[in-house]
Order: C-alpha cells, then sequence, then structure tokens
C-alpha cells in the first residue's frame, strides 16, 4: 500500500492535532503514515509514490499558515511535475471570516492546476460549528481511503 504523507499548515496546534489523528487512523487501518510539519515541493517530487493529504487551517485574511507557505510558493512558481499524484484536502477555517476556507482552496487549487488528482470532496471544518475537528475527520476519513 503506498504511504500517506500528511501536509500540514498550522498556526495555533489544531490542524496539528487532526493531523496527528488522521495518522493514528490510517496506521491502525493498515497504511503507513507520515506527518509533515514543514512542508515543501520537494517532499512531493521526491516521494513520487505518495499519496498527499493536505491538512491546513486559515489565517489572516484567508491566507495559508507560515509553515506551508513554502510549499504553495514552490507550486505556484516552481510548476514541479505532480501531474496525475492523488491528493485530500482537509480545510480547517472558520465561517465567521468574509475569507472562509479560502487559503485551503487556494491550494486545492494549485494542486488540481498541476493535474493532481483530488479524491474525494475535500473536509471543511468550520471553528464556528462548535463540532470536535478531530471527531469529523475521523468520520470523513473511511470514505475517503475507500476511494483512494
Ligand atoms: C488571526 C486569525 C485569522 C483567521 N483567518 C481566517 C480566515 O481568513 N478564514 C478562515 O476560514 N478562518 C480563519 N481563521 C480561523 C482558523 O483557520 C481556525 O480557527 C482553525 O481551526 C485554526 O487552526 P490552527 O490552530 O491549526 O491554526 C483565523 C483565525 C485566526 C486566529
Amino acid at each position: 500500500m503506498p504511504r500517506i504523507q500528511i501536509l500540514v499548515g498550522s498556526e495555533m496546534g489544531t490542524a496539528e492535532m487532526v493531523a496527528a489523528s488522521a495518522k493514528d487512523y490510517l496506521e491502525a487501518n493498515g497504511y503507513e503514515a507520515v506527518v509533515n510539519p514543514l512542508p515543501e515541493v520537494a517532499d512531493i517530487t521526491d516521494n513520487p509514490d505518495d499519496i498527499l493529504l493536505i491538512c491546513t487551517s486559515n489565517t489572516g485574511a484567508g491566507d495559508l499558515p507560515g509553515n506551508i507557505q513554502p510549499l504553495f510558493l514552490g507550486l505556484t512558481r516552481d510548476f514541479p511535475n505532480i501531474a496525475g499524484r492523488r491528493y485530500g484536502v482537509i480545510n480547517l477555517g472558520d465561517s465567521s471570516y468574509a475569507t472562509f476556507a479560502e487559503a485551503g482552496r487556494a491550494i486545492d487549487h494549485a494542486m488540481s492546476e498541476l493535474g493532481a488528482t483530488r479524491i474525494g470532496e475535500p473536509l471543511v471544518l468550520d471553528a464556528c460549528s462548535g463540532d470536535d475537528p478531530e471527531q469529523l475527520t475521523l468520520q470523513w476519513l473511511p470514505q475517503w481511503t475507500s476511494a483512494l
């Protein structure tokens, strides 16, 4: 089974917690999974067999957290060959912001513009909802992995 590399963007740790839960779930279900807290394009291109799971929050006004910006910049500036690579998206935002979930959509768009193939619909987590983001992630993952 291919490895799943979880590419994390987080300012205050929520997306990191979600990524850790996702890793635990994936490993309990027979996958090898790694959490990458400082993702860059080379982490994708050097590991061509990895399935990618982007797990990022939004900050500023629809901006990506600083730790995942190198990946986004690399995608949009260097146009790496990632055509056909499979990926999923967990997008953590807050619907009280006018720029709700925009940064997660931007990196999803950047991946698909380069020909990567998103598996399933993104999981959009709204901090405003009061729901537990880790629980929602554990509910979403079975359908995501079944589509891999
Ligand atoms: C300063 C600040 C700016 C934010 N800006 C946005 C935003 O533009 N769009 C959005 O959907 N959520 C925004 N959020 C909400 C966060 O994305 C959300 O709370 C998320 O769960 C935080 O995850 P993290 O702890 O991994 O950074 C913002 C939160 C903070 C504190």
